[in-house]
Formats: C-alpha cells, sequence, structure tokens
C-alpha cells in the first residue's frame, strides 16, 4: 500500500471515531448561525447560544449530546416552542449544531485579573 493512501486510511478512521463519539451529523457551522438567527432561536437562547435570563437556557459552547438536542428541539417539554422536520430539517438542525459546538469557549476564571484580586 502506497504511504499517501496509507495515511489518508488512519485519517478515515480517526474522523469516524470521533463522529461516533459525538453521535452527530456532520454540520456547516456558517450555515448553523443563518439558521440559528432565521429560525429565531437566538431570540430566547441569545446569539451566542449563551442563554438570557428569563427565556432560554445556555446550549453552547457544549450542546447536549445530538440524539438528547434533536429530541428536545421535536419535542420540548417545557415552554419552548416544538420545531418540527418540516420546519427545521434534519441537516438543518446539524448545522446549529455544529455552530453551538464552535462557539468559543469562555475564558477560564484565573485569567480574569477583576476576578482574582
Ligand atoms: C420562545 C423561546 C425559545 C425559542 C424560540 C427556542 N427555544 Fe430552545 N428552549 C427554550 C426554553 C425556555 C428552554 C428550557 C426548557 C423549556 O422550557 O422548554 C429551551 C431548551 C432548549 C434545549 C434543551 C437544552 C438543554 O440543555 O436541555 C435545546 C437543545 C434548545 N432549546 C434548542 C433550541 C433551538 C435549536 C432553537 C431554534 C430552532 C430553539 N431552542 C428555539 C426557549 C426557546
Amino acid at each position: 500500500m502506497q504511504e499517501p493512501t496509507m495515511r489518508f486510511l488512519i485519517m478515515a478512521a480517526v474522523a469516524g471515531a470521533l463522529f461516533a463519539q459525538s453521535g452527530a451529523p456532520a454540520g456547516n457551522a456558517d450555515n448553523g448561525k443563518k439558521i440559528f438567527a432565521a429560525y429565531g432561536c437566538y431570540q430566547c437562547h441569545g446569539r451566542e447560544g449563551q442563554g438570557g435570563e428569563g427565556s432560554g437556557p445556555r446550549i453552547a459552547p457544549r450542546p447536549i449530546p445530538f440524539a438528547a438536542f434533536e429530541k428536545y428541539v421535536r419535542q420540548p417539554t417545557g415552554q419552548m416552542p416544538p420545531y418540527t422536520a418540516k420546519v427545521v430539517t434534519a441537516q438543518e438542525l446539524a448545522d446549529i449544531y455544529a455552530y453551538l459546538s464552535s462557539r468559543p469557549q469562555p475564558p477560564a476564571v484565573k485569567s480574569l485579573p477583576q476576578l482574582n484580586n
């Protein structure tokens, strides 16, 4: 087997393992950002998914596992309105998930001088 082919196979195997771990289908974060705004998710969850007081909880940068995420958006049990597959397709949901997962992590408390006086 040629070296580049071998390398590709290893990379594919690693990617497959990562995919299996998060359980999330591949999504386009840029498109997800647009949909997150267009479908009004941001109105309750904030533009960065950071959550808002008295509205939706924080859902980024570490959203709940994809299966639970999808289940909740389709059949919420609280105040959130349901989004059926006719409104938000499976691919669009994967894009939103990719967007939320791509949000920057908050800085460590130790790195903020104001909190370390
Ligand atoms: C009208 C306000 C509102 C809108 C719009 C909204 N949500 Fe929510 N969402 C909530 C609230 C409130 C909760 C907390 C549970 C509840 O009351 O349903 C929630 C919970 C969730 C949860 C579960 C969070 C967890 O950690 O268990 C997910 C995931 C979620 N929303 C994703 C979305 C996505 C994606 C959209 C857009 C397609 C969206 N929401 C639009 C209000 C909203």
